[in-house]
């Protein structure tokens, strides 16, 4: 198995996540963070790290999807494991439906 970035980091970026992960298996997007799937050691103590509750076990239902997607661009984007800042929307941007259909970039972010 594997926990995956979803939805709801997207526009937000808070990067809690990447200061807990042993195995520095984040990457980074210009608006969203992802999971490298085949790196990723199912720890789970990112989970509760992220203030938007956007990481998740690819055990709950329909997570294919998440699975394909983080590893699509965890292949394209540079590794993150230092914590920065949120983006400037991210508390508007929390909770918001609908985010990969309409404001998910996929240029990459800076990294590191
Ligand atoms: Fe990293 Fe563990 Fe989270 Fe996987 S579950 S991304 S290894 S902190
Ligand atoms: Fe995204 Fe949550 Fe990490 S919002 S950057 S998965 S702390």
């Amino acid at each position: 198995m594997t926990y995956v970035v979803t939805d709801n980091c997207i526009g937000c970026k808070y990067t809690d996540c990447v200061e807990v992960c042993p195995v520095d298996c984040f990457y980074e997007g210009e608006n969203a963070l992802v999971i490298h799937p085949d790196e990723c050691i199912d720890c789970g103590v990112c989970e509760p790290e992220c203030p938007a509750d956007a990481i998740r076990p690819d055990t709950e239902p329909d997570m294919e999807k998440w699975v394909a997607f983080n590893l699509k661009y965890s292949e394209l984007w540079p590794v993150i494991y230092t914590k920065k800042d949120p983006l400037p929307d991210a508390e508007k941007r929390d909770g918001e439906t609908g985010k990969l259909d309409t404001i998910f970039s996929e240029a990459p972010g800076e990294g590191g």
